[in-house]
Protein backbone atom coordinates (compact mmCIF):
# COMPACT_ATOMS: atom_id res chain seq x y z
CA UNK A 1 0.00 0.00 0.00
CA UNK A 2 1.25 3.24 -0.63
CA UNK A 3 2.64 5.72 2.17
CA UNK A 4 0.28 8.11 3.05
CA UNK A 5 2.01 12.18 3.11
CA UNK A 6 1.23 15.49 4.35
CA UNK A 7 0.52 18.19 1.23
CA UNK A 8 0.64 21.15 1.96
CA UNK A 9 -1.06 23.66 0.17
CA UNK A 10 -0.29 27.82 0.71
CA UNK A 11 -0.96 30.78 -1.04
CA UNK A 12 -2.60 34.27 -1.28
CA UNK A 13 -6.41 34.95 -0.85
CA UNK A 14 -8.87 33.66 -3.55
CA UNK A 15 -5.97 31.10 -5.72
CA UNK A 16 -8.23 28.74 -6.15
CA UNK A 17 -6.31 26.57 -2.73
CA UNK A 18 -9.32 25.45 -1.34
CA UNK A 19 -11.27 23.70 -4.39
CA UNK A 20 -8.01 22.01 -5.92
CA UNK A 21 -7.50 20.87 -1.77
CA UNK A 22 -10.59 19.19 -1.35
CA UNK A 23 -10.64 17.71 -4.71
CA UNK A 24 -7.16 16.37 -4.17
CA UNK A 25 -8.27 14.80 -0.88
CA UNK A 26 -11.45 13.10 -2.04
CA UNK A 27 -9.24 11.64 -4.78
CA UNK A 28 -6.56 10.41 -2.54
CA UNK A 29 -8.77 9.68 0.25
CA UNK A 30 -7.19 11.88 2.48
CA UNK A 31 -8.43 14.57 4.90
CA UNK A 32 -8.88 18.02 4.13
CA UNK A 33 -8.16 20.74 6.70
CA UNK A 34 -9.38 24.02 5.70
CA UNK A 35 -7.07 25.92 8.22
CA UNK A 36 -8.42 29.64 6.90
CA UNK A 37 -11.56 28.57 8.25
CA UNK A 38 -10.92 28.71 11.83
CA UNK A 39 -8.95 31.62 11.93
CA UNK A 40 -12.08 32.96 10.04
CA UNK A 41 -14.05 31.20 13.20
CA UNK A 42 -12.32 32.70 15.59
CA UNK A 43 -12.44 35.97 14.05
CA UNK A 44 -16.19 35.59 14.26
CA UNK A 45 -16.36 34.99 17.94
CA UNK A 46 -14.34 38.00 18.49
CA UNK A 47 -17.02 39.61 16.36
CA UNK A 48 -19.52 38.86 18.27
CA UNK A 49 -18.33 38.83 21.67
CA UNK A 50 -16.23 42.30 21.25
CA UNK A 51 -17.41 43.48 18.63
CA UNK A 52 -14.18 43.78 16.55
CA UNK A 53 -14.08 45.70 13.83
CA UNK A 54 -12.50 48.68 11.33
CA UNK A 55 -12.10 50.87 14.96
CA UNK A 56 -12.44 48.61 17.66
CA UNK A 57 -9.45 46.21 18.13
CA UNK A 58 -8.05 45.23 20.85
CA UNK A 59 -5.77 42.69 21.28
CA UNK A 60 -5.62 42.03 24.78
CA UNK A 61 -8.88 40.88 25.59
CA UNK A 62 -8.80 38.55 22.08
CA UNK A 63 -6.48 36.40 24.12
CA UNK A 64 -7.92 36.65 27.23
CA UNK A 65 -10.96 35.12 25.08
CA UNK A 66 -9.59 32.73 23.06
CA UNK A 67 -9.79 29.97 25.80
CA UNK A 68 -13.38 30.22 25.18
CA UNK A 69 -13.34 29.35 21.83
CA UNK A 70 -13.58 25.67 20.53
CA UNK A 71 -13.36 24.58 16.73
CA UNK A 72 -13.97 20.95 15.21
CA UNK A 73 -14.89 20.40 11.18
CA UNK A 74 -17.39 17.80 11.01
CA UNK A 75 -17.31 15.96 7.99
CA UNK A 76 -20.44 16.36 5.61
CA UNK A 77 -21.52 13.09 3.56
CA UNK A 78 -23.44 15.41 0.58
CA UNK A 79 -20.43 18.39 0.52
CA UNK A 80 -17.29 15.65 0.60
CA UNK A 81 -15.64 17.90 3.44
CA UNK A 82 -15.70 18.81 6.89
CA UNK A 83 -17.68 22.17 7.78
CA UNK A 84 -16.91 24.26 10.79
CA UNK A 85 -18.51 24.29 14.28
CA UNK A 86 -17.44 26.95 16.83
CA UNK A 87 -18.61 26.33 20.01
CA UNK A 88 -21.07 23.26 18.69
CA UNK A 89 -22.22 25.74 16.22
CA UNK A 90 -22.02 25.23 12.21
CA UNK A 91 -20.45 28.76 11.35
CA UNK A 92 -19.08 27.59 7.51
CA UNK A 93 -21.71 29.69 5.65
CA UNK A 94 -21.36 32.61 8.38
CA UNK A 95 -17.61 32.74 8.76
CA UNK A 96 -17.42 33.34 4.33
CA UNK A 97 -19.15 36.78 4.84
CA UNK A 98 -17.46 39.83 3.82
CA UNK A 99 -17.72 41.43 7.29
CA UNK A 100 -15.53 38.72 8.60
CA UNK A 101 -13.01 38.71 5.96
CA UNK A 102 -12.52 42.41 6.34
CA UNK A 103 -11.19 41.41 10.32
CA UNK A 104 -9.91 38.07 10.24
CA UNK A 105 -6.38 39.18 8.74
CA UNK A 106 -6.09 41.58 11.63
CA UNK A 107 -7.02 38.69 14.08
CA UNK A 108 -4.72 36.19 12.54
CA UNK A 109 -2.11 38.65 13.05
CA UNK A 110 -2.51 37.93 16.83
CA UNK A 111 0.76 35.13 17.84
CA UNK A 112 -1.70 34.05 20.76
CA UNK A 113 -4.47 33.44 18.22
CA UNK A 114 -1.47 31.18 15.75
CA UNK A 115 -0.13 29.48 18.74
CA UNK A 116 -3.48 27.73 19.57
CA UNK A 117 -4.41 27.02 16.02
CA UNK A 118 -1.25 25.59 14.53
CA UNK A 119 -0.86 23.20 17.43
CA UNK A 120 -4.70 22.37 16.64
CA UNK A 121 -3.89 21.90 13.09
CA UNK A 122 -0.51 20.08 14.21
CA UNK A 123 -2.51 17.67 16.12
CA UNK A 124 -5.09 17.21 13.15
CA UNK A 125 -2.06 16.12 10.56
CA UNK A 126 -0.47 14.29 12.67
CA UNK A 127 -0.99 10.85 11.09
CA UNK A 128 -0.27 12.32 7.58
CA UNK A 129 -2.89 11.28 4.71
CA UNK A 130 -3.91 15.18 4.92
CA UNK A 131 -4.05 17.81 2.61
CA UNK A 132 -3.66 21.25 4.28
CA UNK A 133 -4.25 24.77 2.86
CA UNK A 134 -3.68 27.93 4.12
CA UNK A 135 -1.13 30.80 4.36
CA UNK A 136 1.92 28.72 6.66
CA UNK A 137 1.38 25.27 6.40
CA UNK A 138 4.54 24.21 4.64
CA UNK A 139 6.34 27.29 6.51
CA UNK A 140 5.65 26.68 10.49
CA UNK A 141 2.90 24.11 10.31
CA UNK A 142 4.74 21.02 8.32
CA UNK A 143 7.71 22.30 7.41
CA UNK A 144 8.46 18.57 6.94
CA UNK A 145 5.43 18.00 4.70
CA UNK A 146 6.69 15.78 1.68
CA UNK A 147 4.93 17.69 -0.54
CA UNK A 148 4.38 21.91 -0.75
CA UNK A 149 2.38 23.57 -3.43
CA UNK A 150 2.14 27.19 -3.67
CA UNK A 151 -0.56 28.77 -5.56
CA UNK A 152 -0.60 32.15 -7.20
CA UNK A 153 -2.96 33.85 -9.82
CA UNK A 154 -2.95 37.94 -10.55
CA UNK A 155 -5.01 39.92 -7.80
CA UNK A 156 -7.70 40.47 -10.92
CA UNK A 157 -8.33 37.32 -11.40
CA UNK A 158 -8.54 36.47 -7.88
CA UNK A 159 -10.66 39.28 -6.98
CA UNK A 160 -13.02 38.32 -9.88
CA UNK A 161 -13.25 34.82 -8.85
CA UNK A 162 -14.00 35.84 -5.25
CA UNK A 163 -16.93 38.30 -6.46
CA UNK A 164 -18.11 35.37 -8.61
CA UNK A 165 -18.38 33.11 -5.55
CA UNK A 166 -20.55 35.69 -3.47
CA UNK A 167 -22.70 36.52 -6.21
CA UNK A 168 -23.78 33.37 -6.90
CA UNK A 169 -24.47 32.94 -3.11
CA UNK A 170 -26.57 35.52 -3.34
CA UNK A 171 -24.45 38.30 -1.71
CA UNK A 172 -25.27 41.87 -2.05
CA UNK A 173 -21.65 42.56 -3.40
CA UNK A 174 -19.37 44.85 -5.60
CA UNK A 175 -16.28 44.06 -7.64
CA UNK A 176 -14.47 46.79 -5.86
CA UNK A 177 -15.15 46.22 -2.60
CA UNK A 178 -13.43 42.78 -2.98
CA UNK A 179 -10.83 43.80 -4.89
CA UNK A 180 -10.15 46.51 -2.11
CA UNK A 181 -10.48 43.24 0.02
CA UNK A 182 -8.08 40.94 -1.81
CA UNK A 183 -5.52 43.38 -1.67
CA UNK A 184 -5.27 44.49 2.06
CA UNK A 185 -5.43 40.92 3.20
CA UNK A 186 -2.65 40.20 0.46
CA UNK A 187 -0.90 43.06 2.30
CA UNK A 188 -1.43 42.44 5.83
CA UNK A 189 -1.19 38.30 5.37
CA UNK A 190 2.14 38.65 3.80
CA UNK A 191 3.73 41.54 5.91
CA UNK A 192 2.95 40.91 9.35
CA UNK A 193 5.63 39.70 12.17
CA UNK A 194 4.69 36.44 13.18
CA UNK A 195 4.51 33.67 10.45
CA UNK A 196 3.90 35.97 7.28
CA UNK A 197 2.90 34.43 3.89
CA UNK A 198 6.41 33.78 1.94
CA UNK A 199 6.72 30.72 -0.57
CA UNK A 200 8.94 27.85 1.45
CA UNK A 201 12.05 27.25 -0.53
CA UNK A 202 11.03 23.65 -0.85
CA UNK A 203 7.82 24.63 -2.57
CA UNK A 204 6.60 23.87 -6.04
CA UNK A 205 4.97 26.73 -7.72
CA UNK A 206 1.64 26.23 -9.22
CA UNK A 207 0.26 30.08 -11.15
CA UNK A 208 -3.36 29.30 -12.30
CA UNK A 209 -4.19 32.58 -14.00
CA UNK A 210 -4.71 30.97 -17.24
CA UNK A 211 -5.45 27.57 -15.63
CA UNK A 212 -8.94 26.23 -15.74
CA UNK A 213 -10.10 23.87 -12.63
CA UNK A 214 -9.97 20.64 -14.03
CA UNK A 215 -6.64 21.36 -15.71
CA UNK A 216 -5.19 22.58 -12.51
CA UNK A 217 -6.24 19.64 -10.45
CA UNK A 218 -4.88 17.03 -13.28
CA UNK A 219 -1.44 19.01 -12.31
CA UNK A 220 -1.73 18.73 -8.74
CA UNK A 221 -3.11 15.09 -8.83
CA UNK A 222 0.01 14.05 -11.18
CA UNK A 223 2.70 16.02 -8.88
CA UNK A 224 1.00 14.61 -5.75
CA UNK A 225 0.99 10.87 -7.39
CA UNK A 226 4.13 10.83 -8.49
CA UNK A 227 5.43 11.91 -5.07
CA UNK A 228 3.15 9.35 -3.15
CA UNK A 229 5.25 6.87 -5.11
CA UNK A 230 8.57 8.57 -4.81
CA UNK A 231 8.24 8.44 -0.88
O1 LIG B 1 -7.92 30.97 3.23
P1 LIG B 1 -8.87 32.10 3.67
O2 LIG B 1 -8.92 33.22 2.67
O3 LIG B 1 -10.22 31.62 4.06
O4 LIG B 1 -8.16 32.67 4.99
C1 LIG B 1 -8.71 33.73 5.72
C2 LIG B 1 -7.63 34.48 6.44
O5 LIG B 1 -7.09 33.68 7.49
C3 LIG B 1 -6.45 34.95 5.63
O6 LIG B 1 -6.66 36.23 5.06
C4 LIG B 1 -5.32 34.96 6.62
C5 LIG B 1 -5.70 33.95 7.64
N1 LIG B 1 -4.96 32.69 7.56
C6 LIG B 1 -3.73 32.65 8.16
O7 LIG B 1 -3.24 33.66 8.67
N2 LIG B 1 -3.03 31.48 8.19
C7 LIG B 1 -3.54 30.37 7.65
N3 LIG B 1 -2.84 29.23 7.70
C8 LIG B 1 -4.81 30.41 7.00
C9 LIG B 1 -5.49 31.60 6.97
Amino acid sequence: MDKKITIAIDGFSSTGKSTVAKRLARELGYVYVDTGAMYRAVTLYMMRKLFVSEDNFDEEAIIRHLPFVSLRFEFNEDLGYGEMYLNNENVEKEIRYMEVSKQVSKVSAVSKVRRMLVEQQQEMGKNKGVVMDGRDIGTVVFPDAELKLFMTASTEQRAKRRFDELKDRGDDINYDEVLENVKERDYIDSTRDDSPLIKADDAIEIDNSDLGLDEQFEKVLKIAQDKIKEV
